[in-house]
C-alpha cells in the first residue's frame, strides 16, 4: 500500500527536477555568451513583434502558430497541427530537453524573422516563457 503512493511522489520530484535541468542549462549557456541582463518583457515584446516576411510580404509572429495566449493550444500555420501550449504552468511537458529547445528556437526564429535569434532573444523569451 504504502509503495503506491510513494511512487508518483517519487516520479513527480525527478520530472520536475528534469525540467528545472534544461531550463538551467539554457540560461547558463546564455550567460557563458555573454548574457548579464535579462529582461522578461523584452522577450514578450519579440514573441509578439510582427516581422514582414521578405518572399511573400506577410507578417509572421512567433504567435502565429503558438496562438494568442500562451495558455492556449496553437496550430502551425502550414501543416494544420496542434501545438499545445507554451505555458510552463499548464504544460509541464514545455522547456524539459535542451536539444528541443535549441531545436526549435533554431527553425522558429529563421522562419519567423529570417535570422537566428541571439544568445540574448533566446534568454529574453525563454525567461518570459517559463514564467507563464
Ligand atoms: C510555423 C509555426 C511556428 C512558429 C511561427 C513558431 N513556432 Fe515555436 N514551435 C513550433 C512547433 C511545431 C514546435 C514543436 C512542437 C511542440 O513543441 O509542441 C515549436 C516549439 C517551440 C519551442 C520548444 C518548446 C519546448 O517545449 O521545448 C520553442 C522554444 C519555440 N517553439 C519558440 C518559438 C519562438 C521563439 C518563435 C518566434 C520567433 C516560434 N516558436 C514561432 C512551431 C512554430
Amino acid at each position: 500500500m504504502k509503495a503506491k503512493i510513494i511512487i508518483p511522489v517519487l516520479f513527480l520530484l525527478s520530472s520536475q527536477a528534469v525540467s528545472a535541468n534544461a531550463v538551467d542549462n539554457m540560461f547558463s549557456e546564455y550567460k557563458q555568451s555573454g548574457v548579464t541582463n535579462i529582461s522578461e518583457i523584452k522577450g514578450k515584446e519579440l514573441w509578439e513583434k510582427k516581422f514582414k516576411n521578405t518572399k511573400t510580404g506577410k507578417l509572421r509572429s512567433c504567435t502565429t502558430c503558438h496562438a494568442d495566449s500562451l495558455k492556449k493550444t496553437g496550430k502551425h500555420i502550414k501543416t494544420g497541427k496542434l501545438i499545445e501550449p507554451m505555458a510552463l504552468s499548464i504544460n509541464k511537458k514545455r522547456y524539459t530537453k535542451v536539444k528541443k529547445i535549441k531545436k526549435w528556437f533554431k527553425r522558429n526564429c529563421k522562419w519567423t524573422i529570417g535570422r537566428e535569434c541571439s544568445a540574448q532573444e533566446q534568454a529574453d523569451i525563454l525567461a518570459y516563457l517559463i514564467k507563464q
